[in-house]
């Protein structure tokens, strides 16, 4: 299985970190500021912890940005953070060129402005130059409709005739995920100890590790605690311990 790379402290370093970004509205208000201000603050510790990750030698991150729910957030909350999500993008096609990170959008990218679309088709352009650390910007992302979306596909390729057997690795072919390995670690921070729709088939075995630090106040020392956690825990994957 993949836990293959050690640190000096000889933990595991998980092969791929998923990340649900919470508390950046709790983190302003607790300032006295309007929530964008904590989508732009917890943005840039999405940029922070990623180059940690590539560092610490894990291969994937896999972030959620924006969930298929928030549209239902007021309007001007919605428009703030698909701003930020668009500069975000912008940056990145300049910076993922010098530091060799491939960039990956998953979710329902038809439901995003041509804008979005366009910036997104570009970083897949340029990622696929690449080789190494790799990071999944989860965007009009629902794991529900993930599962959906990959069930449409599969049902109208049986109707055009491919109608061998659907197994688990096909089925996954048809995620946004493709040829992305299931999360080893998932964190949340902000206080909730809850999926929100996200990423339901690939964590069937992840670790969970939740803390109550707000995501903008997220630093590199607690993403290597959540590291040393899960290097503690004891992956059984419905087997019986080993010793
Ligand atoms: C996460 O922070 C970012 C998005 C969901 C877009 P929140 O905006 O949910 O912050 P809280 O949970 O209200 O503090
Ligand atoms: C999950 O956070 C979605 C993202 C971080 C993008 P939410 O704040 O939307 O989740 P709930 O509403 O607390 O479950
Ligand atoms: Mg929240």
């Amino acid at each position: 299985m993949p836990d293959r790379i050690y640190n000096a402290a000889g933990e595991r370093i998980p092969r791929h970190i998923a990340i649900i970004m919470d508390g950046n509205g709790r983190w302003a208000k607790k300032r006295g500021l309007p929530r964008t201000a904590g989508h732009a603050a917890g943005s840039e510790v999405f940029r922070k912890i990623a180059y940690a990750c590539r560092d610490l030698g894990v291969e994937y991150l896999t972030v959620y940005a924006f969930s298929t729910e928030n549209w239902n957030r007021p309007s001007d909350e919605v428009t703030a953070i698909m701003k930020l999500l668009n500069k975000y993008l912008h940056e990145s096609i300049e910076t993922m060129a010098r530091d060799h990170i491939r960039l990956r959008v998953m979710g329902d990218l038809s439901g995003l402005s041509s804008e979005l679309q366009e910036l997104v088709r570009e970083t897949d352009e340029i990622s696929a130059g690449y080789e190494g650390f790799q990071a999944n910007v989860c965007i009009n992302y629902g794991g529900r409709d993930e599962i959906l979306r990959a069930a449409r596909r599969y049902a109208e390729e049986y109707a055009a005739g491919d109608q061998s057997e659907l197994n688990e690795a096909r089925f996954a072919s048809y995620l946004d995920s493709a040829g992305i390995p299931d999360p080893d670690l998932l964190i949340r921070p902000g206080g909730e100890q809850r999926i929100s729709n996200f990423l339901l088939w690939q964590c069937a075995y992840a670790e969970f590790y939740f803390t109550d630090v707000l995501w903008p106040d997220f630093t590199v020392d607690e993403l290597k605690k959540a590291i040393a956690v899960f290097s503690q825990r004891d992956r059984r994957f419905g087997k019986v311990k080993a010793n």
